[in-house]
């Protein structure tokens, strides 16, 4: 096989965001702003850091502010420009540039193996990203950079990976691994357990919502049958594709926050706001000043 590289990221971002209710009635989980950008970009910035130039999200009813967000926004420019703002002009026009970002619709929320499989014409017949944009991963070197790094060495599809604590992994698609001989990161996947009862979970080895995958998966999305919730399961579809090819786990370097219930976008919202160089200092002095 020729070696692949990846240029495509995927971002499946069509789901209800029940969660997230009353906010995300109107206004798409994906575009709630933690700090200072939509939860959305955060990925997408990832991705364009891991080398991918082409990003494909996929959206639904309602969720256009997406589309709007990574255009271009001629009146807010021209503006920023009259007014001689140039460090928000900057900032607004950096959104527009960070990839080509094109996008496709599901047209019912029928899980996640359904909403990548709607990717499947964009993408063609070559490896690519899928980044679920409530992961947010703070770290170093960005989570997918770090796996795309790891599939230069593997070739095969790579599933990011954390240990989680106790009963957590219950909440999670679970591996069933061993630790690869030359890279103790790379985990070799034996077998998938999607959300285990902890005591039969074969590890404590999560996986998030970063996944590198072949395009083999497509093919094996269409053969699976609705699973839990009668959803299309990404998971169900990777189990099939192991039976043809490698998997690997990735136990990447860095923070995941759960941004995508209410208490982990709480807490993601104070880390990454004392982290943030312009908001940080004074926002770290606020909240030792408070007796709570
Ligand atoms: P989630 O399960 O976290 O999102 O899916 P959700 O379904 O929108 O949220 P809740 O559980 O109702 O609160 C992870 C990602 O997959 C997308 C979601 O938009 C989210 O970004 N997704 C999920 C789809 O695009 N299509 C689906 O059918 C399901």
């Amino acid at each position: 096989m020729a070696f692949q590289k990846i240029r495509k990221a995927v971002f499946p971002a069509a789901g209800l965001g029940t969660r997230f209710l009353p906010a995300t009635k109107a206004i798409p989980k994906e575009m709630l702003c933690l700090v200072d950008k939509p939860l959305i970009q955060y990925g997408v910035e990832e991705a364009v850091a891991a080398g991918c130039t082409e990003i494909i999200i996929v959206t639904s009813r309602g969720k256009s502010t997406m589309e709007d967000h990574f255009d271009k926004s001629p009146e807010l420019e021209a503006t920023l420009a009259a007014k001689n703002k140039t460090a928000l002009l900057e900032v607004a026009r950096s959104v527009s540039k960070l990839a080509k970002v094109t996008f496709t619709r599901q047209p019912e929320p029928l899980g996640l193996g359904h909403a990548v499989l709607m990717a499947r014409e964009i993408v063609g017949d070559e490896p690519f990203a899928v980044l679920l944009p409530d992961d947010i991963v703070d770290a170093a070197t960005p989570c997918m950079k770090q796996m795309v790094e790891a599939f230069h060495e593997t070739q095969s599809t790579i599933l990011g990976s954390e240990v989680v604590e106790g009963d957590a992994i219950q909440n999670y698609g679970c591996l069933d691994c061993n630790p690869d001989p030359h890279n103790p990161r790379l985990l070799a996947v034996k077998h998938l357990v999607e959300k285990p009862r902890p005591a039969e979970a074969p590890s404590q080895n999560a996986i998030i919502g970063r996944y590198i995958l072949t395009p083999r998966i497509f093919e094996m999305i269409e053969g699976i049958t609705p699973g839990a919730g009668g959803e299309l399961q990404l998971t169900d579809a990777i189990k099939a594709l192991l039976e043809h090819e490698k998997v690997y786990g990735y136990s990447y370097e860095g923070k995941r926050h759960d941004a995508g219930d209410k208490q982990g976008f709480l807490r993601a919202t104070v880390e990454l706001g004392l982290k943030h160089p312009a908001l940080g200092p004074d926002l770290r002095a606020w909240l030792k000043a408070q007796s709570f």
